[in-house]
């Protein structure tokens, strides 16, 4: 009984340190999700795709470093988001989710008649 007892933190202190470990956890499927609920879809497009309000953000996502690092300090059209307002991993996830966005195809055959 002792032993399993003393095995239940150990398993909880793993737990959070699995679910700390940014890459491991993200999902693009949440992601997409978090990135209709935050709005970011109004300005970047529903595919990250850009628009008039906002450049496109995929295909060819930005490294999640400068990625997080402009979200969380920008000042300049696009309001800065804080912890406070949205995780660090729904964040990773958003950026999980761009990162799944294909690239157009190479051409459109019609149009190279
Ligand atoms: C109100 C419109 C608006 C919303 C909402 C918005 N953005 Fe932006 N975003 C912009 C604009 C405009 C820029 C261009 C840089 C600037 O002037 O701030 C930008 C730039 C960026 C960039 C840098 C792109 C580059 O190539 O330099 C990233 C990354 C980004 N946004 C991510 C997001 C994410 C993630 C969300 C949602 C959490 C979001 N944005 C929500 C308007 C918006």
């Amino acid at each position: 009984m002792r032993s399993v007892r003393g095995l239940v933190p150990a398993v909880l202190a793993a737990g959070v340190l699995l679910s700390c470990g940014g890459a491991f956890a993200a999902s693009a499927e949440k992601g997409k999700a978090a990135f209709i609920q935050h709005g970011c879809w109004q300005c970047h497009g529903m595919q990250g795709q850009g628009s008039t309000a906002g450049p496109k953000l995929a295909p060819d996502a930005m490294p999640i470093e400068t990625f997080t690092a402009f979200v969380r300090t920008t000042n300049r059209a696009m309001p800065p988001y804080s912890e406070a307002i949205l995780s660090n991993g729904d964040l990773e996830d958003i950026h999980a989710y761009l990162q799944t966005i294909p690239k157009p195809a190479e051409s459109i055959p019609l149009l190279n008649q």
